[in-house]
């Protein structure tokens, strides 16, 4: 009697207790968030704006997660008049490519009130963030910080006692609608530099915080705050003779920058998820759409303060660095650094930003490249006219998105859905990067690079000169969907016997890589990820303005595409009409 009596309970222990142990073998859990996109009002560098925020926050709230969990977000579109997608970027979606969060190539956007799932499994530690992909609403603030830790039970190749996060970004004070207008006008109105620069969407517009010092020659008068403004600086609080790991990630609009903490030296340690041959800087630039870990010591005079300095780069500037305080927990936090903050390097110093780019290799053990491709594509990158517009083209072609969302359109067959001729893997190998383009002219296009699932594909993104004066811009190419292999930066135009230069030994996995003024960027990856990915240039109205393309693979693999993804262009049709069968 007693033993039938105990044998539910013990079942129910069992049961428990297997749970227990799926959970800490595996250790992998599902989290849950429920998010409202929405406008508010905010106050980012202490001028009062519009901003996006999520659930009233912004930037939006990190996601803190383990390696192999999966996260669910329920996001509500609140903002009455405009569609909405969430990007997660740095996660490849293998398996759930339409969780990307890219309007009109994994998704539809989500109409006002209406509510999308993203579920999707975050497979690898390291520094993400997320931001809106649609017009340009990560310009609007559309963004968050995504941090994925390692595994419980596994060890990350360095160690460090505590961490802090710095999400950069750039802000100006004129809407992003209007932004959007004058980009799309002719002539072009371009938006200039941004008012300010945010770390962790903070600044400071028109007042320095370092105004004490004077000597950094900004002339602006000292910040003054009266309590907890949104825009108060960032501290830093640490312990004297520890080592922290700072994640750093940007998400700016425009704005190439470079961070430096004042006598601190800092040790790379990871690029975009992936885990570096550690190396010592004193300073190191971030482009748009990278994310960087470094480590540092609290190893100077604990009765000082320090400022972490972030400043332009790449394009002559016109925007205040911002600043943040590194605060030893053994003086009080409101005692200004006795030192200046760091200069941040010339910006148009390319060859030391170079030397930085080339100094980034992968850690020991990382996953090397096939030492064979079988198809090399060559973009040019240029600043077109079509019909007096001023556009972005690659190949000649500045990408304009169709109304169905390629996922969609392409696993279901609709070829009336966009240009069914793909855009071309070369542009005329007479073409003078040097010059202005001679003839300017190019097309829109919506067509796709369908690319042979699990082949090796090489990339060689080519830079030129831009349309009127004699420059050429930065520009940080962002893969979706994958990590690809950084072979190599060269000067010039690419030429055969470059691939002699590639590295093939340790090449950093990354998911953005830059090209410089002038240069190309040699890239490598494999198509094993079912799926449609965008790869386009990480500055927004520069994307704005056509300066992407799309790849597609293995799309037959994709599993069932939830149908709130679908439901517009022409797969909405093909719902509706199923629905009425
Ligand atoms: Cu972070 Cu397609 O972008
Ligand atoms: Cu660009």
């Amino acid at each position: 009697m007693a033993l039938i009596r105990l044998t539910p309970i013990c079942l129910l222990v069992y049961l428990c207790c297997f749970g227990l142990f799926v959970s800490t073998v595996l250790g992998a859990k599902a989290r849950h968030f429920k998010w409202e996109v929405e406008y508010m009002y905010g106050a980012p560098d202490c001028l009062e704006n519009v901003v996006m925020g999520i659930n009233g926050q912004f930037p939006g709230p990190t996601i803190k997660a383990r390696a192999g969990d999966t996260i669910v977000v329920h996001l509500t579109n609140k903002l009455h008049t405009e569609g909405v997608v969430i990007h997660w970027h740095g996660i490849r979606q293998i398996g759930t490519p339409w969780a990307d969060g890219t309007a009109s190539i994994s998704q539809c956007a989500i109409n006002p009130g209406e509510t999308f799932v993203y579920k999707f499994k975050v497979d690898k530690a390291g520094t993400y963030f997320y931001h809106g992909h649609y017009g340009m609403q990560r310009s609007a603030g559309l963004y968050g910080l995504l941090i994925v830790d390692i595994e419980e039970g596994k060890t990350e190749p360095f160690q460090y006692d505590e961490e802090f996060n710095l999400l950069l970004s750039d802000w100006w004070h004129k809407g992003v609608h209007e932004q959007e207008v004058d980009l799309s006008a002719n002539p072009m109105r371009w938006i200039g530099e941004p008012q300010s620069i945010l770390l962790n969407g903070r600044g400071q517009f028109n007042c320095s915080l370092a105004a004490a010092h004077n000597s950094n020659g900004s002339g602006l008068p000292g910040c003054k705050f009266r309590g907890n403004e949104q825009c108060a600086p960032n501290i830093l609080h640490v312990m004297p003779n520890k080592t922290y790991r700072l994640r750093v990630a940007s998400t700016t609009a425009l704005a190439s920058l470079n961070l430096a903490i004042g006598n601190h030296k800092m040790l790379m340690v990871e690029a975009d998820g992936n885990y570096l041959e550690p190396f010592w800087v004193n300073d190191f630039d971030i482009y748009s759409g990278e994310t960087y870990s470094v480590l540092f010591r609290t190893d100077q005079h604990p009765t000082d303060n320090y400022w972490i300095s972030v400043g332009v780069r790449g394009r002559q500037p016109r925007t205040p660095q911002a600043l943040a305080i590194l605060h030893y927990q053994t003086t009080t936090a409101s005692t200004l650094p006795t030192l200046a903050p760091p200069n941040t390097p010339l910006w148009n110093d390319y060859s030391r930003s170079k030397s930085f780019s080339n100094k980034i290799r992968a850690h020991s053990g990382s996953p090397s490249p096939p030492t064979v491709n079988h198809r090399r594509i060559f973009l040019l990158n240029t600043q077109n006219r079509i019909d007096g517009y001023t556009k972005w083209a690659i190949n000649n072609v500045s990408l304009t998105l169709p109304p169905t969302p390629y996922l969609g359109s392409i696993k279901h067959g609709f070829t009336n859905a966009f240009d069914q001729k793909s855009p071309p893997d070369l542009f005329q190998n007479t073409y003078d990067i040097m010059k202005p383009p001679s003839n300017p002219n190019s097309t829109y296009g919506n067509g796709v690079y369908m690319l042979k699932f699990n082949t090796t594909i090489d990339v060689i993104l080519q830079n030129a000169n831009a349309l009127n004066a004699n420059v050429s811009e930065i520009h940080p190419w962002h893969l979706h969907g994958h990590d690809f292999w950084v072979l190599g930066y060269g000067e010039g135009k690419f030429s055969k016997k470059d691939e002699e230069k590639f590295n093939l030994k340790n090449p950093p996995l990354r998911n953005t890589a830059v090209i410089f003024p002038y240069g190309w960027t040699a890239l490598r990856f494999v198509t094993d990820n079912p799926g449609v990915w965008a790869f386009h240039c990480h500055i927004e109205p520069h994307l704005h303005m056509g300066m992407g393309v799309v790849f597609a693979e293995g799309v037959h693999l994709v599993g069932n595409i939830p149908n709130e993804a679908l439901s517009c262009g022409l797969t909405g049709k093909m719902l509706m009409s199923k629905k009425h069968n």
